[in-house]
C-alpha cells in the first residue's frame, strides 16, 4: 500500500468512526433525557444490548490480543523443549492447533487487520520518528508468518527424531522475535499511536475494532480465540501454577 494510498484509508475510516460515534452519542442523549427516572430497557427499546463492562479501549482490545498470543509462545517454548528431549511427547495435533490459532487470531486479524490498516498508516501519516520501528515490525511480521507456514506444515503428520530439532528451532525462534515484537507494540508503538489520535478518534477506532472482530469471527472472537489457547494449554499440561518459578537456591 503506497502512502497516499495509507493516508485515503484512513481518512475514510477516521470519517465513518466520526459518523457512527455522533449516531450513537445522540441515541444515548435520546435514551436518558436530563431528569428521567428510567431509561428505558435495551429489550424494551428493541435496540441491541451493549454492555458497558465490556466496553474495550482499542488499546485495551490490542493489548489483551497480544496477551493471547502470548500464551500460544509459551506452548511454542515449553514444546520446543519437549521436542529436545523426547519428540514423541509432543502431539503434533496441539502445535498444529496453536499455529492454526496464530494464523487466524494473530497474523489474519491483529496484524493484517488492525496494525496493518490502522496502527501503522497512522503513525506513517503523522511522520512518526518510528517508522524505521514500523519497518522492521512488517518484515517479522511476514517472517513470522513464513515460521507458521512451516509449523502448520511439518505438523501434519508424526513429528519423527530428524523433523525435532528443526521444528524446536523455528518455535523458539518465533517466541523470541515475537516476545520482543509485542513488548515494543506495547509500550513504545501504541503509546505512539494513541499521542497521533484525539480521544474522539481514538474512541472511534475502539468502535471500528470491535466492527472488524465481529465480522472476521461472527461473534466473540477474542474470547473464542482464549477459549483455544486453554484447550491447547490442556492438551500440553501448561498450567498457571504449575509455571511457579522454584525458590532461588541460597547463594
Ligand atoms: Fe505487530
Ligand atoms: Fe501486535
Amino acid at each position: 500500500m503506497s502512502e497516499m494510498d495509507s493516508r485515503r484509508a484512513f481518512l475514510t475510516i477516521a470519517g465513518a468512526g466520526a459518523l457512527l460515534t455522533a449516531c450513537r452519542q445522540e441515541e444515548r442523549a435520546s435514551a436518558s433525557p436530563p431528569g428521567a427516572s428510567a431509561a428505558p430497557s435495551a429489550a424494551a427499546s428493541g435496540q441491541p444490548k451493549e454492555d458497558k463492562a465490556e466496553d474495550v479501549s482499542a488499546t485495551e482490545d490490542l493489548m489483551r490480543e497480544h496477551g493471547v498470543i502470548r500464551r500460544v509462545l509459551v506452548v511454542y517454548r515449553e514444546a520446543s523443549a519437549r521436542l529436545r528431549a523426547k519428540p514423541a511427547s509432543v502431539t503434533p495435533d496441539a502445535l498444529q492447533q496453536a499455529a492454526k490459532l496464530i494464523r487466524t487470531f494473530g497474523e489474519d486479524y491483529h496484524e493484517k487487520q488492525l496494525e496493518e490498516m490502522h496502527i501503522f498508516p497512522a503513525l506513517m501519516k503523522a511522520a512518526s520518528p518510528l517508522m524505521n520501528t514500523v519497518s522492521t515490525l512488517i518484515v517479522q511480521h511476514q517472517r513470522g508468518r513464513e515460521a507458521t507456514e512451516y509449523i502448520l506444515a511439518v505438523t501434519r503428520k508424526a513429528i519423527g527424531a530428524a523433523g525435532a530439532e528443526p521444528l524446536a528451532r523455528t518455535l523458539d525462534a518465533f517466541a523470541r522475535m515475537y516476545e520482543e515484537h509485542a513488548a515494543i507494540e506495547d509500550t513504545i508503538v501504541f503509546p505512539a499511536w494513541k499521542k497521533v489520535l484525539t480521544p474522539k478518534e481514538l474512541d472511534e477506532m475502539g468502535d471500528r475494532f470491535e466492527d472488524i472482530e465481529h465480522k472476521t469471527f461472527g461473534k466473540d472472537g477474542f474470547g473464542d480465540a482464549v477459549d483455544q489457547v486453554a484447550v491447547i494449554e490442556k492438551i500440553l499440561g501448561i498450567e498457571l501454577a504449575a509455571l511457579t518459578a522454584p525458590p532461588p537456591l541460597t547463594p
